[in-house]
Order: structure tokens, then C-alpha cells, then sequence
């Protein structure tokens, strides 16, 4: 494997552009491979199965094109198939799960809200985080169907994400949550309206960081950073509309990017969206009370 090959990165869509971007600041020389699986965005609430077979073929498709390490720069992905892909491929595997144990740690109030899609707040990975790291504090699991969605269409700030921000925050908020874990990678882009919300006195966290310096780790340890002296180069596929993803993705990011298609969609699998289960419907889990 050559230094210089890229770090694949992928997501349901434009979300994981948030690990990305603290990649690149962090890891300026190695180039970036990004895959987002617009075409089937949201995973939030696909059944497991689904999600874990995107995962596979996408994870195929970055190893194709040369990838030495794979960040599944989703939470949701991350939760259902990273046993699967380590198992499954050699090259090192990073993924990304809510931030529960420096939330636990920061709070003063003792009551921490993690905002996720269903999928994750669900999961069985999701339950080991909680029972490992959230016994000191009571943990509230806020589901947030139609959120990524919003930032999947540029909308950063108008009324809908408004008004489901509103709908989600209020009860973490009435229960006295000092600190919010952002656990789906496409909410650090609504960090603004956040703040704007929840006021100065909540503390936001985003796990973007710990990614790049875990991916950083790996890389040192199998002596694979890049040696290059300049700057790496990007590429983006896509298995959505190559237009208003490429559109979406150049603001998100603040400059202009060029998109291809996500050549020979990888898998046959029609799995239709699901309606949003009527667990997404209801308030916050209340998983721990300490
Ligand atoms: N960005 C993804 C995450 O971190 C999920 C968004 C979606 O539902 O597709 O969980």
C-alpha cells in the first residue's frame, strides 16, 4: 500500500462532509476519496440490512479506486455495519458513535441530550455506548426524523429545520440538559441555529475531531501518512442527483467541488423507504438515571 493513496470517506449524503472537513484541516497532504449515498439518503430509519450492504458496496467501490483506510463518516452506518466491514476488509476501518463519554464528563447539570436518527438511538452498539459511558449522568435519546434531511437540501436555517429543532430540543431543555451530543454527522452544519436555540449555557459537542485523530493514529501506526509536501487532492462520487448534491456539498464546504456519479450503482437491492417508525414520533428515551 502507498503512502499516497487516498482515505476513503463515506456517508448517507452530504453529512459526513463535517468529518471531512476536520480531515483536511487536520491531515492537510493525504488525499480524500468521499462517497455520499445521497441517492439513498436518509438511513435513519432503512432497515439494518439495507444500510449494512451500502456500507459493503461502498466500502468495495473506495478499496477499488485504491482506498488505505475507510471513515465511515456516519453514525447510523457506523452503528450497523462497522463489525461487518472490519471483518470483511484489512484496511483500517474508523468510524463514528455520539460522543457520550466526554458529554457524561462535561455536564454540571447531570443530564446530557444526544440528538440521532432512530437507527442509531435504537441500535445495539448504541445501547454498549450507554451502559459503558452513561451511567454517571441521565442520558436523553432524542430521534430526529426529517433533520438530515433538511441539510441533504442546503435548508441550514429556514423554517422546517426550525421547527423540528424546536420540537426536538424543548424537552431535553425542559429536562435541564446542559450538553447536547451531536450524533449524526449532517447536524454539526446546524450548529447556528443550535446555538441560536439552546442559548450560551449548553455545551454542543461534535465527535469530528477524535475521528481525524484516530484516523491520524492508524495511519501513524501502519506508517502509511501521506509524504507528500502539498496539499491532497479530493474526489467526490455520489449516487445522487450530481447536480444539487454538487451544489449542497460546495456550500457546505464553502467551495467549489466536482461530483461524479457513483459509477454502477453497486447493489440491486430495492428496499423502499420506510415511514418514519412511530418510535421516531415519541419524545426522548430516557435511558439512565443516575
Ligand atoms: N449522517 C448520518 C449519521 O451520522 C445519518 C443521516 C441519515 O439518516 O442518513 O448518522
Amino acid at each position: 500500500m502507498d503512502n499516497n493513496h487516498p482515505v476513503g470517506i463515506f456517508d448517507s449524503g452530504v453529512g459526513g462532509l463535517s468529518v471531512l472537513r476536520r480531515i483536511r484541516s487536520d491531515l492537510p497532504h493525504e488525499a480524500l476519496l468521499y462517497v455520499a449515498d445521497s441517492g439513498h439518503a436518509p438511513y435513519g430509519n432503512q432497515p439494518a440490512a439495507f444500510i449494512l450492504e451500502r456500507s459493503v458496496a461502498i466500502t468495495e467501490f473506495l478499496l477499488e479506486r485504491g482506498a488505505k483506510a475507510v471513515v465511515v463518516a456516519c453514525n447510523t452506518a457506523t452503528a450497523a455495519a462497522i463489525a461487518q466491514l472490519r471483518q470483511q476488509f484489512t484496511v483500517p476501518i474508523i468510524g463514528i458513535e455520539p460522543a457520550i463519554k466526554p458529554a457524561v464528563a462535561m455536564t454540571r447539570s447531570g443530564v446530557v441530550g444526544i440528538l440521532a436518527t432512530g437507527h442509531t438511538v435504537r441500535s445495539a452498539k448504541f445501547a454498549d455506548l450507554l451502559d459503558r459511558h452513561g451511567r454517571q449522568a441521565r442520558v436523553l435519546a432524542q430521534p430526529c426524523p426529517g433533520l438530515a434531511d433538511c441539510v441533504e437540501q442546503g435548508d441550514l436555517s429556514g423554517p422546517r429545520p426550525h421547527a423540528l429543532l424546536e420540537r426536538y430540543l424543548g424537552p431535553l431543555l425542559a429536562e435541564d440538559a446542559d450538553t447536547l451530543v451531536l450524533g449524526c454527522t449532517h447536524y454539526p452544519f446546524l450548529t447556528p441555529l443550535i446555538e441560536r436555540l439552546v442559548g450560551p449555557d449548553v455545551a454542543i459537542l461534535d465527535p469530528s475531531a477524535a475521528v481525524a485523530r484516530q484516523l491520524r493514529h492508524r495511519l501513524e501506526a501502519l506508517e502509511l501518512l501521506a509524504d507528500r509536501s502539498g496539499p491532497g487532492a479530493e474526489e467526490y462520487f455520489t449516487s445522487g442527483s450530481l447536480e444539487s448534491t454538487a451544489q449542497v456539498m460546495s456550500r457546505l464546504l464553502g467551495y467549489s467541488i466536482v461530483l461524479d456519479a457513483l459509477s454502477d450503482p453497486p447493489l440491486g437491492l430495492e428496499i423502499s423507504h420506510q415511514d418514519p417508525s412511530a418510535a421516531d414520533r415519541r419524545g426522548p428515551l430516557d435511558h439512565f438515571e443516575s
